[in-house]
């Protein structure tokens, strides 16, 4: 599959991650004909969080891959702490006893990329530092990531941490341009110029931060998938006029729209059907032209000037 350098580390990287929160809705055989699938066609980077299934979907993607020594040097495990069952939590304490919950499992000695997960107002990132600095030396962490961020927060925790922070995962989708969209509306009075993001999108672009897109087929927060549903006729019409025309399905179609913004963006896909990772995998052959890119945009009902 085509790869992507993720941020400023070592890694080469598949475009498409494999998700791994929904892997607690399918039962055992699944979960494993669905990972291993998955290392068959290339898709060796999985992205997981201690809070998906309460640390279930860490220990099934573990079983259903065999984690072993051999295979875990063919794969990138990438993981997500700082969410507790009532708040958020980025202290030294919690940042490596969760870390080391999910080694244990994921059934392995360390973990590929740890990020920190929705952003914990009472972060102090001198403690941040700290934790990742025992993680990486004691072997435990390779890189580390943050998700949902802003770049005021981003760089506060840089200005201490040892580490490039090497991914910003964030939602990201035909539905949900917004990071992509924010430079149309810049210095105008509509409702889309309001800044929600301090300019995410280039920030992480200047600053070689990898955007990791999560929920690339869900409208809205976790709202349902836009692709077939009738709420959004226009935006599937023409996603199926150009599915058509490359000869691929609309959910290759999807994924290609967001493969195609320069950011050189990763997509983090959540679907446990094979058929579908198939499809999405296939985008990373799919460069849709400018002016598809701005009709599919339009279509789903987003404004330009
Ligand atoms: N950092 C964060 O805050 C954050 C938040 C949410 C998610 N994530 C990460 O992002 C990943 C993806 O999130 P997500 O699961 O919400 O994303 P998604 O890929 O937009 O949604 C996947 C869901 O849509 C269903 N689906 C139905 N029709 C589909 C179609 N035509 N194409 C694709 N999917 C279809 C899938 O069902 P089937 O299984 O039947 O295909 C699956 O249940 C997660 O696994 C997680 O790793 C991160």
């Amino acid at each position: 599959m085509r790869t992507i350098k993720l941020g400023k580390s070592l890694f080469d990287v598949p475009v498409i991650a494999v998700g791994c929160m929904r892997i607690n809705k399918i039962d055992k055989k699944q979960a494993e004909a669905f990972v291993q699938f998955a290392l068959d066609i290339g898709a060796n980077f999985f992205d997981n969080a201690d809070c998906y299934g309460d640390g279930e979907c860490e220990r099934i993607m573990a079983d259903a891959l065999h984690m072993n020594p051999s295979l875990r040097e063919r794969i990138i495990v990438q993981t997500k702490c700082g969410i507790t069952p009532v708040s958020f939590d980025f202290s030294k304490k919690h940042i490596i006893e969760a870390a080391e919950a999910s080694l244990k499992r994921l059934n392995t000695d360390y973990i590929d990329v740890l990020l920190l997960h929705r952003p914990d107002m009472l972060v102090e990132p001198e403690d941040v530092a700290e934790a990742f600095d025992i993680l990486h030396y004691q072997g435990k962490v390779k890189y580390f990531g943050v998700s949902n961020q802003h770049p005021m927060l981003i760089s506060l925790l840089q200005k201490h941490v040892h580490f490039p922070i090497v991914a910003n995962q964030m939602q990201f989708s035909i539905m949900h341009p917004f990071m992509a969209s924010q430079v149309q509306h810049v210095n105008m009075l509509d409702d889309l110029a309001v800044d929600r993001d301090g300019g995410v999108l280039d920030f992480c672009r200047m600053n070689d931060i990898t955007i990791q897109a999560w929920s690339p087929f869900q409208h809205g927060f976790f709202g349902g998938v836009f692709l077939d549903n009738e709420k959004f006729p226009k935006l599937n019409e023409k996603i199926n006029e150009i599915a058509d025309k490359y000869g691929v399905t609309n959910t290759t179609i999807a994924v290609a729209w967001i493969l195609r913004h320069p950011a050189k963006m990763q997509v983090v896909t959540g679907t446990m059907n094979i058929d579908r990772l198939k499809d999405c995998v296939k985008a990373a052959e799919v460069r849709l032209t400018r002016e598809e890119w701005y009709e599919i945009y339009l279509a789903a009902g987003n404004i330009l000037p």
